[in-house]
């Protein structure tokens, strides 16, 4: 069939319609999801065991107190504090090093144990207490005790946002985001040293600021709200590790060049001509990565997860009206992915001072049919 022009630029239009594009969306609902856990408040992070433990973070944007990390129940729907109550009992004059001030984000690490990212201030916005606030925590899941906990207060400013955390296991690095000061920050898992990397980078900076359901976000005092260096990955051969602004914008670099930089600050100063563009994403509340190299990335205006293939390619994976600010994903060793729909957009510090998240919230899964990456977790 021939179409002349209008009609053409019409079904464009109507097809980028249909497909989203950067609108909220509004239906129809996607049978594929199925909703494996529900709750009166937001969570921003979950991590499974092949076991079939659950272990969840709640945001507390919407106000709610309670611990942040708990393994989840299915026999009762109900979660508990983990490691304990009192880790997660932080409050002012307590000590910052032995209790979770504030955790951003968290995940079983390919050592099998769960890392917590705290990061070490009270509230969002507040400064980080240095030095004893900013750490990573490593809970053993066969003790349930806290086997390690390695401070960052030498490479965290009183402005970072300490933001989330992925591994390199042949090299023995940590690489972790820095939100709230662009940055990455390299750590020694063996020793605790860090390095502070592509400080102020284009690439870990945001000229952006995060966008949701349609809306540019705001500060209370009114400026626009930008995280900066927030989604990572690294690639399941370990050559390439991805990384983003969370208004998007990936970029990717080869973990060698960030190993070196750790032991040679002349190749850290020049770690930017190393870089490159990967993909063009949008505002992204998560990301995850499945063992053949496929990113999912979460869509926080148009409530969709796209894939990003190998070869930079990117498609649709699901589009959902209750796909809400997914944060933080995670793949499963049962080939699911997980996404946790929390709404965070409509937390108190992104609605000034008002929360209107509107429970009951959920997390979501879908089939993939692939795991997780073997260097990400079992
Ligand atoms: C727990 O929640 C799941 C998912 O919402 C539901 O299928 C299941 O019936 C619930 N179990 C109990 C004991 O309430
Ligand atoms: C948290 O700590 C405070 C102060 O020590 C204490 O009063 C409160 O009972 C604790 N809460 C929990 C749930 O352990
Ligand atoms: C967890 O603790 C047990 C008992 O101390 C120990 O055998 C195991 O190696 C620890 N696990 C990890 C991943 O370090
Ligand atoms: C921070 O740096 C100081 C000075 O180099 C060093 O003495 C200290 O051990 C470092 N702290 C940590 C937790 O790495
Ligand atoms: C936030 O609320 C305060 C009063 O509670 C108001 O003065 C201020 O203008 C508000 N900021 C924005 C960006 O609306
Ligand atoms: C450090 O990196 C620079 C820049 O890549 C390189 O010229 C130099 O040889 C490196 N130094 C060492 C000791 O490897
Ligand atoms: C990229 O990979 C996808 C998925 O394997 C494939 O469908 C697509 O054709 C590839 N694109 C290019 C340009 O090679």
């Amino acid at each position: 069939m021939k179409l002349n022009a209008l009609t053409s630029s019409l079904l464009a239009l109507a097809l980028g319609v249909r497909q989203g594009s950067t609108q909220t969306f509004t239906g129809p609902e996607d049978g594929r999801l199925q909703i494996a856990l529900t709750t009166e408040n937001p969570i921003n992070g979950v991590a499974t065991t092949p076991e079939g433990r659950l272990f969840v973070l709640y945001a507390r944007v919407d106000g709610s107190k309670g611990p942040q990390v708990a393994e989840w129940d299915y026999a009762t729907n109900t979660s508990t504090a983990y490691p304990s109550e009192e880790w997660n009992n932080y409050t002012m004059g307590k000590d910052p090093a032995t209790h979770l001030v504030r955790i951003n984000s968290m995940r079983i690490g390919p050592d099998g144990l769960l890392w917590l990212v705290d990061v070490g201030s009270p509230a969002f916005g507040a400064p980080v207490i240095l030095p004893e606030g900013p750490k990573l925590v490593a809970v053993n899941l066969t003790t349930n005790e806290v086997q390690t906990v390695l401070n960052m207060g030498n490479a965290t400013l009183a402005i970072s946002l300490l933001d989330d955390v992925r591994f390199h296991p042949s090299s023995g690095k940590a690489y972790l985001t820095d939100a709230g000061a662009p940055a990455l920050i390299l750590c020694d898992l063996a020793t605790g040293d860090t390095r502070r990397v592509l400080i102020d980078d284009a690439s870990t900076g945001a000229y952006m600021p995060i966008s949701a359901e349609g809306s540019l976000l705001h500060a209370p005092d009114g400026s626009f709200q930008r995280i900066y260096a927030d989604q990572h990955e690294v690639s399941p051969d370990g050559k390439w590790y991805y990384y983003q602004p969370a208004n998007g914008g990936m970029s990717r670099i080869e973990t060698k060049y960030l190993d070196q930089a750790f032991y040679n600050s002349t190749l850290s100063q020049i770690l930017p001509s190393y870089r490159e563009p990967y993909a063009l994403t949008p505002s992204t509340g998560g990301t995850a990565i499945d063992a053949d190299g496929n990113i999912y990335t979460s869509d926080t205006d148009s409530q969709r997860i796209i894939k990003i293939h190998t070869n930079g390619t990117k498609t649709l994976l699901v589009q959902d009206p209750r796909l809400l600010w997914v944060d933080a994903m995670w793949v499963g060793s049962d080939g699911r992915l997980w996404m946790p729909a929390c709404q965070l957009n409509r937390g108190i510090p992104f609605q000034n001072g008002t929360n209107r998240v509107v429970p009951p919230l959920h997390v979501f899964t879908i089939d993939l049919s692939c795991g997780p990456s073997p260097i990400d977790h079992a």
